[in-house]
């Protein structure tokens, strides 16, 4: 593996940090999921002033970043990510001022703040789409969206039998201004989320505007949502679903840049424009793409004249075992050095079941996502607490000791569980809604936070949330694990600290450990890393225990455990 950036030295201070060019390659950075977060007004939602009162929280807490999920005026058709206004902050969850005094309590705490900026699509009730609507057929207004005539003889039929990720036709037929029956447009995703048409160059500069407007508040960083679908080739005969459906390779996607929507080659030509714009800045601004898309392809993004870094899910999706992870860990080295970005590794965020979920979930079920579970829900009976929670914190140790920087989803760090048996009154997600009986969506990792052990909404506010949380969130508590010895806030707080104390040059060296389902590596400065995948326990290897993610005992490595050790 080759090192790919200046050492970042272990006395560097904070201040030095936020200065830093390079504070990016390997941060920790934290995930809020605002609604859920904290409620500082009491009215069940999670709000900018809840989060800044919780500053001192996520600085004992080690992080070095904040990555915010959308916060913009939002009717919450997908949660957020359907903005009604780029340029300003969800009356519901507080005004601009509130985002400015949360920027710079979170700077004051020398914890930097990445914007999530959602290009693929607005939300139906955005000022352009309202014009668009109004201005009807081939106006400049219709212009910024992707506006097609049906098919069959009235226009009837959509333009294509495409489906949207959420289920049900990516089109959507609207009324025209004289009432009659008119266009269908795109949305990849829900109807209240129309596709953007990027070869629009007033989308492009709009676009522009708001990744200024962000950058001069103050915000460090940005979280592209859905990266890799801005650009579309709508033009002569289009497939059909199946059509695209043969063409896919079996895993990952089209590998080849041909999709009429996905991972178009285009697509960089809006991420080089906008590297300029985030490089005039002082320390220039990041970016990490969220592109699902087929692995050889990822680099694209990640590369130093475009985003810049890209999420990097092979981590999330593989088996608890040794010799996926060491594939995926040698996979995505060799990919970072290759684009010049540095690795992302993420076991959640708020589109997938929680990993202490997914580690205990039955093996009949799919191990990687508990894709199956989120399908049709779970109980927590269903779930072997334990052992899910004991894997996780293996997990989280090996994933903070890699080279490159770790995305922490809020609450992993109480080792909290999906929530899978919500009652379907209280549910939220489009994807719930628009695949009745057949999926239940992702609102199961976005249940507002217990900071308390009693009281309303176990400390998220003084009132209720806007998700049920369960009895059992008591034991989870902040409350519970502060200063508790063992406790996986505890063991989160050691590891974020140490990490950045131990951390220098982005390089591993893998060491033999002469276990199948053990794999050991080495960080430079003598930083040793072994985990135990699985069930009996092994001989601890020699050298000074830094931190552990089980209870050792004597000399052993019990199964399901990681060890951070100093040769
Ligand atoms: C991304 C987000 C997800 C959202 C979708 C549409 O995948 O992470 O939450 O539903 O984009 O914006
Ligand atoms: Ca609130």
């Amino acid at each position: 593996m080759s090192v790919t950036s200046p050492l970042r030295p272990a006395d560097q201070t904070s201040v030095d940090r936020m200065a830093d060019p390079n504070w990016w390659r390997q941060a920790a950075v934290y995930q809020i999921y605002p609604r859920s977060f904290a409620d500082a007004n009491g009215d069940g939602i999670g709000d900018l002033q809840g989060i800044t009162a919780k500053v001192p929280y996520l600085r004992e807490l080690g992080v070095d970043a904040v990555w915010l999920s959308p916060f913009y005026p939002s009717a919450l058709a997908d949660g957020g990510y359907d903005v009604d206004d780029y340029r300003d902050v969800d009356p519901k969850i507080g005004t601009l001022e509130d985002f400015d005094r949360m920027v710079a309590a979170l700077h004051e705490a020398g914890i930097k703040l990445i914007a999530d900026i959602v290009p693929n699509h607005s939300s139906n009730r955005h000022a352009w789409f309202q014009e668009a609507l109004t201005a009807g057929p081939g106006s400049p207004e219709r212009d910024r969206y992707i506006f097609r005539d049906g098919r069959g003889e009235h226009g009837e039929l959509p333009p294509t039998d495409w489906e949207s990720v959420f289920g049900g036709p990516m089109w959507h037929r609207v009324t025209e201004p004289d009432g009659q029956p008119g266009q269908w447009y795109l949305h990849i995703f829900a109807p209240e989320q129309p596709d953007f048409n990027w070869q629009n160059r007033q989308v492009r500069e709009d676009f522009l505007t708001t990744l200024r407007f962000w950058s001069d508040r103050g915000v460090d960083g940005f979280r592209i949502d859905v990266a890799h679908g801005l650009t579309k080739n709508l033009e002569g005969a289009l497939p059909t679903k199946a059509e695209l459906d043969a063409r896919k390779h079996a895993t990952d996607g089209f590998v080849d840049g041909s999709h009429p929507y996905w991972d178009r080659d285009e697509v960089h030509e809006i991420y080089a424009e906008w590297r300029k714009l985030f490089d005039s800045y002082d320390p220039p601004r990041t970016a990490v793409a969220e592109a699902w898309v087929h692995a050889d392809r990822l680099a694209r993004y990640a590369h130093p004249e475009g985003l810049g870094q890209a999420f990097n899910f092979d981590l999330l999706l593989a088996d608890f075992d040794a010799a996926s992870f060491r594939e995926v860990a040698t996979k995505g080295l060799d990919e970072a050095a290759r684009s010049g970005a540095s690795s992302t590794w993420v076991f959640s965020n708020h589109d997938v079941v929680r990993h202490a979920t997914r580690y205990g979930l039955p093996v009949t079920e799919h191990p990687h996502t508990g894709k199956d579970w989120l399908l049709r829900g779970g109980a927590r009976s269903e779930v072997d607490t334990e052992l899910g929670e004991r894997r996780a914190r293996a997990a989280t140790l090996f994933q903070l000791a890699l080279p490159g920087s770790a995305y922490l989803y809020q609450g992993e760090e109480l080792g909290l569980h999906e929530v899978g048996d919500l009652p379907d009154s209280a549910r939220q997600d489009p994807s719930f809604y628009r695949n009745p009986g057949k999926e239940i969506g992702r609102d199961g990792c976005r249940v507002p936070l217990p900071w308390s052990s009693q009281g309303p909404s176990f400390g998220f506010g003084d009132g209720g949330a806007h998700l049920p949380q369960p009895a059992w969130f008591a034991d989870y508590s902040v409350q519970s694990q502060d200063s508790t010895a063992g406790s996986t806030l505890e063991m989160y707080r050691a590891a974020l600290k140490l990490r950045r104390e131990l951390q220098t040059e982005e390089r591993l060296h893998w060491l033999v450990s002469g276990h199948e389902q053990v794999l050991s590596f080495e960080r430079p400065g003598g930083w040793v890393v072994v985990t135990n995948f699985g069930n009996e326990p092994v001989d601890l290897p020699a050298g000074e225990v830094l931190l552990a993610s089980s209870e050792l005992n004597e000399a052993t490595l019990p199964g399901a455990t990681t060890v951070w050790l100093r040769h």
